[in-house]
């Protein structure tokens, strides 16, 4: 077609770039992750994770105040547990009075519209760090997944708009959605990590919980026995189709840069929203690289934001969340 077709032409400048653009960002395509501690005017950097901090309730207050006023509506709840109450079966998770529990009510009494999603997990919890209760050497299913249930009521009755199971058991969408109808909890959503990777990007948020898998006999370090490998497609579809048939509201497929064959692939697939987490090891990852000056912190940032709604996500889970919306307000 030279040169009657010329495709430089609708890259000429900035406005017509802008007006053909295909994919744009703003605030309300985010979720932003929130690292909940005990304790009082606690705002701790995490190591491996530069200028992304672990809050006591009544800091978290005031971040949550901030985060809303820049058009930020959605976060999602992870607590750090202290050693002492973590056992094998997380029955601190249960606690009406929780540092979880009392999380929700801060965010709900700080911005009362802001929607609260909250981490469904047993590892913050566990004495083991794995994401199942351990029995002779066995992470057990069915048992965990109770447990699920009822920390998912328990996060419903606390105010949680949204709970979010990321622990990968066969059947605990189902388990948590029956759970939630008996108890009359009609409206409270599931978002559902559905396709989620045994990925070595975790590790940082692992420091930043402290629930990082320890060294057992009889049981391997790695989460390998219930998350998925990633050298998998077919089963993510699988897993992803399994839990919106569960019950799922929102998919989610976890981590985002090196998985956005799969998240393309999901979109494509199912008619219900699909959500990717950003996971800690990729922000650290730039975060490291920019600091030594390597790459530009800023394009980079929006460079990996886009290509993750171009791929499909309708939500992002990302710790760049506020970096993101301060540089479009800029
Ligand atoms: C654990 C959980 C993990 C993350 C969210 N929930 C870590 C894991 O599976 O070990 C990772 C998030 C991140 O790396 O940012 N239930």
């Amino acid at each position: 077609m030279y040169p009657i077709r010329r495709n430089r032409r609708l890259r000429t400048n900035e406005a017509i770039r802008s007006l053909v653009r295909e994919t744009t960002i703003s605030p309300n395509d985010f979720l932003v992750p929130l690292f909940v501690v005990e304790g009082k005017g606690v705002k701790e950097e995490i190591v491996s994770m530069p200028n992304y901090y672990r809050y006591s309730l009544d800091l978290l207050e005031r971040e949550v105040k901030e985060l809303w006023k820049l058009g930020l509506k959605s976060v999602l709840l992870f607590v750090k547990v202290s050693d002492k109450l973590k056992d094998n079966t997380g029955k601190e998770a249960l606690n009406p009075k929780g540092l979880m529990q009392r999380a929700i009510k801060t965010v709900k009494n700080a911005c009362p519209d802001m929607l609260v999603m909250t981490d469904v997990a047993l590892d913050p919890y566990s004495i083991y760090g794995h994401d199942g209760i351990i029995e002779k050497g066995i992470i057990l299913n069915d048992e965990t997944a109770d447990v699920l249930a009822e920390m998912s009521l328990s996060h419903a009755k606390a105010g949680a708009n949204f709970v979010a199971p990321s622990d990968m058991m066969d059947g605990r969408i189902l388990t948590i959605r029956e759970a939630l109808e008996d108890e009359g909890y009609f409206d409270t959503g599931i978002m559902s990590y559905s396709a989620k990777y045994a990925s070595a990007f975790y590790g940082p948020f692992r420091d930043a919980l402290d629930s990082a898998p320890v060294d057992l006999k009889n049981i391997p370090k790695d989460k390998k026995t219930y998350q998925m490998d990633y050298a998998n497609r077919f089963e993510a579809i699988r897993e992803t189709e399994m839990d919106i048939d569960e019950g799922a509201d929102i998919v989610m497929v976890k981590p985002g840069l090196c998985y956005l064959d799969i998240v393309r692939e999901i979109k494509n697939e199912v008619d219900v929203p699909v959500a990717v987490y950003q996971v800690s090891g990729e922000y650290a990852m730039l975060k490291a690289a920019a600091e030594k000056g390597w790459l530009e912190h800023d394009a980079v940032m929006m460079e990996q934001i886009t290509a993750i709604k171009r791929a499909g996500a309708d939500i992002i889970a990302s710790y760049f969340a506020k970096d993101v919306v301060k540089l479009l307000n800029s």
